[in-house]
Order: structure tokens, then C-alpha cells, then sequence
């Protein structure tokens, strides 16, 4: 193992700043020389850090100093053969990993239920996505992993597939057979990518699933600014083994990043490995230990369920990450929504996501006791509150994913007009429909609009989610008499 003590690049990043520069290049705050509003609530140490790209401080696109280091560092602690920072968030790695592996026309294997910056990797390469259908958990409202056999159905059914990619874990906190996958892949010749946006801290504690590295995936993109502990939208991108082109990824990754990089986003990056693996084991294991101690407690508030490893193996999952606390509300008769505008307006507290049924919180080695106990006594109030309540109705939400008719770049780029939501069923959508969070999205360009996917959508736009869509209450379709069918736009 390498010396984690180092930092690299935030280190020649503070000499830098303390190093009395006359600044003649950009950014235009010339390190720092200002007083606005928010130097006055975070001090002006923040710009100062905040360099573009002066001497000694390499380059993130072609890095051979400090940022090459720091970056060796961060494979070194992620179990990768190469680690490139990335900020654009695990969105930028997925596009870039997507793009460099899979050309126009050529296919990949895919679970539906994946987030937006894949369907986005889709347009920008020209793949055609092999969908398969993820477990969905109707009573729960929620789409699980891809099982191995949904993967091996569409291995078979597609022989010619270049690449497949895992989520791990899902948002929900339920993994794939990641190994099976990934070694059922490799011998059919295919390049597997994992989506462990959610999946930073399996590199650090043996008490979580295992990591993409370690099942041996060829690439993973990670949020470690998610689960692990930098700033938001620094992100990382892993490779491993020769099956992806080194030269090929650095290259596809400097077609999407910033010429700008944010040293301050690239500075946390360091410092978040450096913690991680100075401290990540221990950090881990001793939340892992309070949230045992809690969960007891906050299984014995009435009609309030807990997800847990039982679950995933109940669906047919090998292994569910513990650092998900994913909360069933829904049987005092509140849907997820509610129970998530409750907690925070009521108790200023702060969860992930909800979901029709259940809400769901993010536990890190940063969460402590006192968030536990916050937690569980305003759940005690909600729950004495709504004991009489019955049960929350089956909601008819079908979770039904519509069928593909064209490539989602062919449906991007394809002449359009724009309907009205109630008229829209049988086009072909030509933009993707989303709840934010979790990001995933309901409809993606090249799909048929049904009719369920249009109740869902009412459904949703009633409990004051947060949609994302071009226009609210129309929606962009593929303008079938101006389209030339078979027109391809490689
Ligand atoms: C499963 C999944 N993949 C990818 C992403 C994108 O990550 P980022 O927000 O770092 O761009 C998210 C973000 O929520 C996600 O949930």
C-alpha cells in the first residue's frame, strides 16, 4: 500500500495560495481579493484555494505531476489500476465510461431502472441499450437489482453485446450478483461497468457487499462525495485490467470535463481518500455498530418497517448495504412524500429521498448518535399521531416500464412536436421523464408513451414531486410524419 498520509495535490495547492502571487491569469476573483455575501459567512480562504491552472499544479487532462500522484493515491486506495478525479460527478464518469466502451450501434446490457446520466451516455454514444427488467417490488413501490438470470436471458438473446453495467447497490440499497455477472460477462468477452454512485464505502469495511473492484469489473464510477466524504460533485472514475483502452477513456473523459477544473472539488477529492483510508474501517464499522443499537428501537415504533439483508435475499439478491436506512411508512396511512415533508418541517430533518411507501436516509461515518435519536423520536410522534390510521391504499402505480422503439439518440434527434400529456399515448417520446431524486427516469427518448406511464407521471405531479421534463403537462414526441423512418443519425 502506498503512503495515504501524502496529499499531493492540496498540498502544493496551499503553498500555492500562501505563496503572495500577483495574479495576472484567471479566475477573476485573483485569489480570493474580494468580500461578498459569501465571503462573509465562509471566510476568504475559499477562493484563495480556488486556483485555475498556475504552474505546479498540473493538469487535470494530462496530468504528470501532482494531480498524476494524487490520482495514483486514489487508485491505490479504491483497488484500481487507475483512478481518474471527475468533476462532473459520477454523471460525467458514467457518460465517459459509456462512451469509451461502447460505439454507435453496438449494444449494451442494462438494467431499466438505471439513472439519467446513463440514458444521457446513451445519446452522446449512439449505443443501443438491451433493457433488462429489474426485480420491482410492487408493494414496496421500488425496482430492485438486475437478477443474473434477467442478465443471462439478454446475453443470450444479444451474443453481440459489447458491455454491460451494474448498479451496485441500487438506491435502495440492494446489490446484484456482481460477481457471477461480471465473471459470466468476461467470458463472453464483454466490458463490465458498475454504477456505484451509491458505493463508496464498500471499499472501506468488510462489513459491506463487495465492491465493483473487487468482483473484478473492468470500470466503475463512484461518488465519493456521495458515501465516502469530499465535496459535492467530485466523483471518480475506476479502471481495472486491460480490457478498456486507458488512452481511449483519458481521451473521452477530456471531451466531457471542464478545461476548468475546480482545484477546491479536486483538493476534497484527496482529502477524502486520505480520511478514508486512514479512518474509513474504523468510521464505518463504528456507525454499522450504532445503527444496530437504534434499529432495535426503531423497530419497535408501531407500523414502522425496516429494509434490511433479509429483504434482498427474500427477492433473490445476495447482499444489501446497511449504510441505506430505507423506512416503510406507509402503514400509518401517509405515503413516503408526506412523511418526508413531515420530518422536515416539523423536525428539520433531512432524508435522502421518499418514495410512495417509504422514505429513505443515507447513513455515513459522519452520521452520529444524536441523528439517530432525532430520527427515531419525531418516527415515535408521526407514529403516535397516525396510529388509528389504516393502512395507506395499494396505490395503482405500476412501476411499468414502456417498451423501446428506437435508439434513445435516433428519438433525440428526430424531428418533434410537443403534446399535451393527455394526448400522448402511443407517440414515441422524444425526452426523458423523471422524479428527482432518485434521478431514474419513467420514460427515456424511443420509448412508446402508455397509457400507465401517464397515470404514474398525474400520480406523481399530485404529491408535489419534483418532476423533471421540458414542459409541465406536455411532453416532446418524435414527429412521426416529418420522420424520415429509418433514418439513423449515427
Ligand atoms: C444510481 C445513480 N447513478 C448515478 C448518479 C449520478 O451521480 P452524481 O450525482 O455524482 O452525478 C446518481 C445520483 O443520484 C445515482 O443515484
Amino acid at each position: 500500500m502506498k503512503d495515504h498520509n501524502k496529499t499531493p495535490y492540496l498540498t502544493k495547492l496551499k503553498e500555492y495560495a500562501e505563496r503572495n502571487i500577483t495574479p495576472f491569469d484567471v479566475p477573476g476573483h485573483k485569489l480570493g481579493r474580494l468580500r461578498n455575501d459569501l465571503t462573509d459567512y465562509v471566510g476568504e480562504k475559499i477562493y484563495k484555494l480556488d486556483a485555475n491552472a498556475p504552474r505546479g499544479l498540473d493538469t487535470l487532462s494530462r496530468p504528470t505531476g501532482v494531480i498524476k500522484e494524487a490520482q495514483e493515491l486514489m487508485a491505490d486506495a479504491y483497488n484500481a489500476d487507475k483512478a481518474y478525479f471527475m468533476i462532473n460527478g459520477t454523471s460525467g464518469a458514467i457518460i465517459a465510461m459509456i462512451m469509451a466502451s461502447v460505439k454507435a450501434n453496438e449494444k449494451i446490457i442494462l438494467p431499466r431502472n438505471v439513472h439519467k446520466s446513463v440514458i444521457s451516455a446513451l445519446i452522446f454514444s449512439g449505443a443501443v441499450p438491451v433493457f433488462v427488467k429489474p426485480d420491482i417490488d410492487h408493494n414496496l413501490g421500488i425496482a430492485n437489482g438486475m437478477s443474473y438470470e434477467g442478465f443471462l436471458e439478454a446475453l443470450e438473446e444479444n451474443p453481440d453485446a459489447k458491455a454491460v453495467l451494474i448498479i451496485n447497490p441500487t438506491y435502495f440499497g440492494v446489490t446484484s450478483n456482481i460477481v457471477k455477472i461480471t465473471k459470466k460477462a468476461h467470458e463472453h468477452g464483454l466490458i463490465v461497468m458498475a454504477d456505484e454512485a451509491h458505493g463508496a464505502q464498500f471499499y472501506f469495511s468488510d462489513e459491506l457487499p463487495i465492491s465493483a473492484m473487487a468482483a473484478g469489473c473492468d470500470l466503475s464510477a463512484l461518488s465519493v462525495h456521495k458515501t465516502a466524504s469530499s465535496l459535492t460533485q467530485s466523483s471518480v472514475l475506476l479502471l481495472k485490467g486491460d480490457r478498456v483502452d486507458e488512452k481511449r477513456l483519458q481521451s473521452t473523459i477530456n471531451l466531457i470535463q471542464s478545461t476548468s477544473p475546480s482545484s477546491i472539488l479536486m483538493a476534497s477529492l484527496e482529502a477524502s481518500r486520505k480520511e478514508m483510508v486512514l479512518d474509513g474501517k474504523e468510521g464505518i464499522n463504528k456507525v454499522l455498530k450504532l445503527k444496530k443499537k437504534y434499529l432495535k428501537k426503531l423497530k419497535e415504533i408501531p407500523k414502522i418497517e425496516i429494509l434490511d439483508l433479509e429483504y434482498a435475499k427474500k427477492r433473490g439478491f445476495p447482499d444489501f448495504d446497511p449504510t441505506k436506512l430505507v423506512i416503510k411508512v406507509s402503514n400509518l396511512g401517509i405515503t413516503g412524500f408526506q412523511a418526508y415533508r413531515i420530518l422536515f418541517d416539523k423536525y428539520s430533518i433531512q432524508l435522502e429521498l421518499a418514495e410512495t411507501y417509504l422514505i429513505l436516509g443515507i447513513i455515513t461515518k459522519h452520521t452520529i448518535e444524536e441523528d439517530f435519536i432525532n430520527l427515531i423520536s419525531a418516527l415515535k410522534e408521526i407514529a403516535k399521531k397516525y396510529k388509528d390510521n389504516e393502512p395507506l391504499d395499494k396505490i395503482k402505480f405500476k412501476y411499468s416500464f414502456p417498451n423501446a422503439f428506437i435508439r434513445p439518440r435516433v428519438a433525440y434527434h428526430a424531428p418533434f412536436k410537443v403534446v399535451k400529456l393527455e394526448d400522448a399515448e402511443n407517440e414515441i417520446s422524444a425526452e426523458s421523464v423523471m422524479i428527482y431524486p432518485p434521478g431514474i427516469p419513467m420514460l427515456i427518448p424511443g420509448e412508446y408513451i402508455t397509457r400507465d406511464f401517464i397515470e404514474d407521471l398525474l400520480f406523481y405531479e399530485e404529491n408535489g414531486s419534483v418532476i423533471f421534463s421540458e414542459t409541465s403537462g406536455y411532453i416532446k414526441v418524435v414527429d412521426k410524419e416529418k420522420w424520415i423512418k429509418g433514418e439513423d443519425y449515427l
